[in-house]
């Protein structure tokens, strides 16, 4: 199968090499020539993870070729995977752009977190064959996949969506319906809302939220999922709770100031050396590694 891989920013390079790995012929393209360059050699890390995460390799040794323009990418492709910013009018466009290299049977994916796949539906010659494919970052570590069906998406595509990413040894979920955040964002977005509330009332500090929901429900949860773990603890009990704590918890629409202050004031987190926490270049560059090994010891333990 050819695919190809339009956007190389912090998602696409790890996103190419999964697919490479899996025994795709891949290109791949970013409109900036930096990160055009800096392309392979991530490609090349996310490989050895994939080789640490013991997962098969099939690309007979053929990393994805980093290509000079859109049309050379996607021409011919079966599969084309958009990963450019989560702008509309960027995507909208891009979308445009691929429409009009590729075959009318070519799936067009779009990995965005969120925007509507109806809305990029409209860009395309054929929407039946659009469909959300939301990666998790980091792309070549999590295997979890939604996928996500537009208003005019065929089942067919949606099928072959899901044969594809089990074919690659990843495991794929479908979202019925076109809502915003799809799954995964609406439940990460929940937790968050609660979490950055419950900091900002002095109900506890940073670090023991941290500890609290990675050692507490995170690590419950990796191994059993929310819907088992109701039935674990007895829909009973949460019954009684929910009907005393659903109240009590957080449901603001806007951003807490606890976060809009800091990014105000352009305190945006590892990437600034600093949000919640302090971070020297050091210091960062040491989390990334830890939590990347973590994360392939976790997964395999997951796996076992
Ligand atoms: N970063 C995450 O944690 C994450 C997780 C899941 C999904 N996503 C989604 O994946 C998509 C990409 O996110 P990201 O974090 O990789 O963004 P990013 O900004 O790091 O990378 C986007 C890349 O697209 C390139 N680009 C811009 N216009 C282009 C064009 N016309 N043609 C080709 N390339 C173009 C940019 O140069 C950039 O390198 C977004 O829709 C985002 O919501 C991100």
């Amino acid at each position: 199968m050819k695919a190809a891989v339009v956007g190389l920013g912090t998602m696409g390079p790890g996103l190419a090499a999964t697919l490479a790995r899996g025994g795709m012929e891949v290109r791949a393209f970013d409109v900036s020539a930096d990160q055009r360059e800096k392309a392979p050699g991530l490609m090349q890390q996310a490989m050895g993870v994939l080789g640490a995460l013991s997962v098969p390799d099939k690309s007979g040794g053929k990393m994805p070729a980093v290509v000079q323009t859109l049309a050379d990418c996607c021409k011919g492709a079966d599969l084309v995977v958009e990963t450019v910013p989560e702008k509309l009018d960027i995507k909208a466009a891009v979308f445009k752009e691929i429409d009009a290299a590729v075959g009318k049977n070519c799936v067009i994916a779009s990995n965005t977190s969120g925007i509507p796949i109806t809305k990029l539906q409209a860009n395309v010659s054929n929407p039946g064959r659009v469909v959300g494919m939301h990666w998790s970052n980091p792309a070549h570590v999590i295997p979890m996949i939604e996928v996500i069906a537009g208003k005019d998406t065929s089942p067919d595509t949606v099928k072959w969506m899901c044969d594809t990413i089990k074919s690659l040894g990843l495991l794929p979920v479908v979202v019925r319906k076109d809502v915003p955040g799809f799954v995964e964002n609406r439940i990460l977005y929940a937790l968050l809302r609660e979490c950055v509330d419950l900091v900002e009332q002095d109900v506890i500090d940073a670090e023991g939220l941290d500890t609290c929901v990675s050692w507490g429900i995170g690590y419950k949860l990796s191994v059993i999922g929310p819907m088992a773990l109701l039935d674990m603890a007895g829909l009973d009990i949460y019954q009684a709770v929910g009907s005393y704590l659903n109240k009590d918890l957080c449901n603001r629409a806007d951003v807490a100031k606890y976060v809009t202050d800091r990014t105000q004031s352009g305190k945006l987190g590892m990437k600034t050396g600093g949000g919640i926490f302090s971070y020297t270049p050091e210091q960062v560059n040491e989390l990334r590694m830890k939590r990347a090994k973590k994360l392939v010891a976790v997964r395999k333990a997951l796996e076992s």
